[in-house]
């Protein structure tokens, strides 16, 4: 058991998941269960960082996203999932990780000035948010993960944690492996307009949508425009909806793209097709964590058993840093 690599990846509780996160995250998230320690982190705090005006969401959807992860196949007697702020470490982690970081790693991390931009109306402006990636390096080192499987988008992160890491290990002590980002590569889902799918567009098909909410969107979807008659061809490699059969309904992936070409399907059957396969898709997942969130219990039980194994993993970390510091 012990000789299994240690994974550690989290996702900010900012809202309810989409498909975009079950072609990305999730799923990869469930293949390498087997393979390795797997810790599967909300990460609170950093969603602290911009809804500090609204603190009630974030634990509503905490407890959202565990259910979601669950019901997506995260198997809580696998991995471990846990609540960020529910293990103290991860603060104490930071601070001291803050005292051998220079400030000009984090001013100059070019996520930092772009989510400034970003997230302009929601003023994150502040001290804390300065030092995101120092926290998410507190995440990954606490642990002491060797993988931290994550998009391109958080690469800058995983740089800075190493740098953290070496920082730290030649200036107090030895006490951090260097862990390396596990890239995926993962099919790209635009939303439903085409843009990029996020939750603050209001373009993407939520997992626990109902099925009757999936066809009105799936409807809604915009697919090839050169499209213009029924008898005209269509472009399967250009449509979105095609590609969203790719990555849900590979099986069928092949048959609607022949019948796009030659025209023998029209658009709005195609896509008809596509929100009843989903609906299918999503119904165990949606019907499992509506299960969870209803009962109460189970959820609350695995919460709790998650936060006592990485509240355990943390402890014994945080025990050579102090032992590195000397206090
Ligand atoms: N910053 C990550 C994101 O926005 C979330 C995150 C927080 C994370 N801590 C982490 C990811 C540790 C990987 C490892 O998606
Ligand atoms: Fe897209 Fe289907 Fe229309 Fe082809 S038939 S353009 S795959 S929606």
């Amino acid at each position: 058991m012990t000789h299994k690599k240690t994974i550690l990846s989290g996702m900010r509780p900012t809202g309810p998941l989409h498909l975009g996160h079950l072609a990305g995250a999730l799923s990869n998230w469930r293949d390498l269960q087997d393979e390795y320690d797997c810790n599967y982190m909300v990460a609170d705090w950093h969603a602290l960082m911009s809804e500090y005006h609204n603190t009630e969401s974030i634990k509503e959807y905490s407890r959202v996203m565990v259910a979601e992860w669950v019901a997506c196949g995260i198997d809580p007697e696998r991995s471990t999932i846990f609540i960020q702020s529910q293990v103290e470490y991860h603060a104490e982690l930071h601070l001291i990780l803050s005292c051998v970081t220079p400030i000009g790693w984090v001013e100059r991390c070019p996520t930092y000035k772009e989510q400034l931009q970003q997230l302009a109306s929601k003023d994150v402006n502040t001290y804390a948010f300065l030092g995101y990636p120092v926290l998410q390096a507190a995440d990954i080192l606490l642990y002491r993960a060797s993988l931290v499987p994550v998009g391109h988008d958080q690469l800058p992160h995983l740089e800075i944690t190493r740098e953290i890491a070496r920082r730290f290990n030649s200036v107090v002590g030895e006490v951090f492996p260097e862990p390396q980002a596990k890239l995926t590569e993962v099919p790209r889902l635009l939303g439903l307009d085409r843009r990029k799918m996020s939750k603050s567009y209001g373009n993407a098909v939520d997992l626990a949508d109902e099925p009757e909410e999936i066809r009105k969107k799936i409807m809604s979807m915009i697919t090839d425009p050169q499209r213009a008659r029924r008898t005209d061809p269509g472009r399967p490699d250009y449509c979105n909806a095609h590609s969203y059969y790719e990555a849900f309904l590979p099986d069928e992936a092949p048959d609607v793209a022949e019948k796009c070409r030659t025209a023998a399907i029209g658009c709005v059957d195609c896509k008809k097709r596509l929100a009843e396969g989903l609906g299918d898709m999503l119904y165990p997942i949606r019907e499992r964590r509506n299960q969870l969130l209803e009962s109460g219990n189970e959820l609350d039980g695995i919460i709790e058993q998650g936060t006592e194994a990485a509240h355990e993993k943390a402890e014994k970390t945080m025990t050579a840093v102090h032992e590195a510091l000397g206090f």
